[in-house]
């Protein structure tokens, strides 16, 4: 469990950065292999599990069903869902409003009892982020979906396969239909499928407990049902979005940061947007090495999308980043339509980000035309100046940190436990490559 201290972080900035950090198993694939465990009565072994509230929770709500989780060692899960029973709503509900995951039980739980109920969703407030992809599948696999006082209630005597497209390679719904569909009778299609590499690592577990799953090149998943999983060994891949963060805090402070364990195949676009801007990197044996290649740092025009495009969860450090360049960058998110909210903050520090209505892209995106902000001009290179600040989401939150260690003088950054969502240990990781914190 995250020791939950005192709420806030002093940064003083101005410091090059350097220095060795080390990545564990991603947020965005640990929990939702977690999940998987429910798909069988065997034993599963997960290595490779950072601390991160994230993962907690996941293994509290197994917990309320019942199932067993325990630590043999602080980076691996022993999870056997052999004994769970049937909860109540007022247990479930406990749940509700604390993160994205829990509607990812939906299949697996319908699988084992017949009927479900999953509480409100939560995570982090970057876009109104519907499930209507995820109730639509569910409910074309054949099952009754009933959205009743902020829950989701669901019953199914037995899913099935079908054939789906989703309207955007939505992560969290490809997620769902996989595995949905790995006990579903029949022949599940999705098509426009997300294949973010957490995806893909959720399917090589799936694979592993039995199931039969193919991904073709046009973003087309095939699973045929099958009667039974087995239990898994399973290594969750690094975490890209947290390797890419680092990379960021190098670039912005003239800092050396060796991201451990990161992956080249899994941040290819963010490597290239690196260098573009006069970032330099060497892919080592066990990770890569991030500097600032270039003392002037280049504008550049970018734009978000799903993998392998360059990912919304690089944005805001990278954004962070692009205030120090000689020039003026682009910035269009495709994914969400408000992810732009922790601009105001850099601006109070000394950052010049407009935001625009507009598509500022090659892309006309689902956003255009509907009054979102969700467009960013930055004009650079600006002095960032220390603030008062208060962390509103995950990502943000890096990146209110990222701004301090620039900026001239002392900041305080308010609720910095909505970081340890994601990122484990982030206060020990600061003062190793040698930032100047109190906390
Ligand atoms: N969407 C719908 N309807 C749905 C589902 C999604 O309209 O039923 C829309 C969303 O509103 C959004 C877009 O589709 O505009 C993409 O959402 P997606 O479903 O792909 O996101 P997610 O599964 O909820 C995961 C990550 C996010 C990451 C996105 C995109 C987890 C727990 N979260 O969210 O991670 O940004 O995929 O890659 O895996 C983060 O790490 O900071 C984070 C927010």
């Amino acid at each position: 469990m995250n020791k939950e201290s005192k709420d806030y972080i002093r940064i003083t900035g101005g410091k090059s950065l350097s220095g060795e950090i080390e990545l564990r198993g991603a947020k965005n694939s640990v929990p939702k292999e977690m999940v998987a465990t429910l798909l069988t009565t065997e034993t599963c072994n997960l290595s490779n599990v950072a601390n991160i509230r994230d993962v907690d929770l996941v293994g509290e709500m197994l917990e309320v069903y019942g199932a067993s989780v325990t630590q043999p060692t602080g980076t691996s899960f022993q999870i056997s869902t052999e004994n769970i029973t049937q909860q109540s709503a007022e247990v479930i509900t406990e749940f509700a409003g604390k993160s994205r995951i829990p509607i990812l039980f939906s299949g697996p739980l319908l699988h084992r009892f017949g009927e479900t109920i999953i509480p409100g969703l939560g995570g982090c407030a970057i876009g109104e982020r519907p499930i209507n992809f995820h109730v639509d599948a569910l409910r074309q696999m054949g099952a009754e979906v009933i959205e009743k006082d902020g829950c989701t209630l669901l019953k199914a005597k037995k899913l099935h396969g079908t054939k789906l497209r989703l309207e955007y390679p939505s992560v969290g719904a490809t997620e769902q239909v996989v595995m949905s569909a790995v006990l579903a009778e029949g022949v599940t299609e999705l098509k426009n499928s997300a294949v973010e590499p957490e995806i893909i690592d959720l399917i090589c577990l799936l694979q592993k407990m039995g199931a039969i799953i193919s991904v073709d090149t046009d973003r087309t998943i095939k699973i045929l049902g099958v009667d039974k999983l087995r239990g898994y060994d399973h290594t969750a891949i690094p975490d890209r979005l947290e390797a890419a963060s680092w990379a960021c805090v190098a670039l912005a402070t003239r800092g050396e940061i060796k991201v451990k364990h990161a992956r080249q195949q899994d941040m290819i676009t963010f490597l290239n947007k690196y260098r573009q801007v006069g970032g330099e990197f060497d892919v080592v044996e066990d990770g890569i090495r991030f500097w600032r290649q270039k003392e002037v740092l280049s504008p550049v025009a970018l734009e978000t999308d799903v993998h392998p495009g360059f990912q919304t969860d690089w944005q805001q450090p990278f954004v962070l980043a692009l205030t120090q360049a000689n020039g003026v960058s682009v910035i269009h998110e495709t994914v969400y339509e408000d992810r732009f909210g922790y601009t105001r903050a850099i601006n109070q520090m000394g950052g010049q980000i407009q935001l625009f209505r507009e598509c500022l892209g090659s892309v006309q995106c689902r956003f255009g035309q509907k009054n979102h902000l969700h467009s960013a001009v930055v004009v650079g290179p600006q002095k960032l100046r220390a603030a008062d600040i208060t962390v509103p989401d995950l990502r943000a939150g890096f990146t209110y940190v990222a701004a301090a260690l620039v900026a001239e003088g002392t900041s305080q950054i308010n609720n910095i436990n909505l970081i340890n969502r994601g990122y484990e240990d982030f206060e020990t990781k600061l003062r190793k490559i040698g930032a100047n914190i109190e906390s």
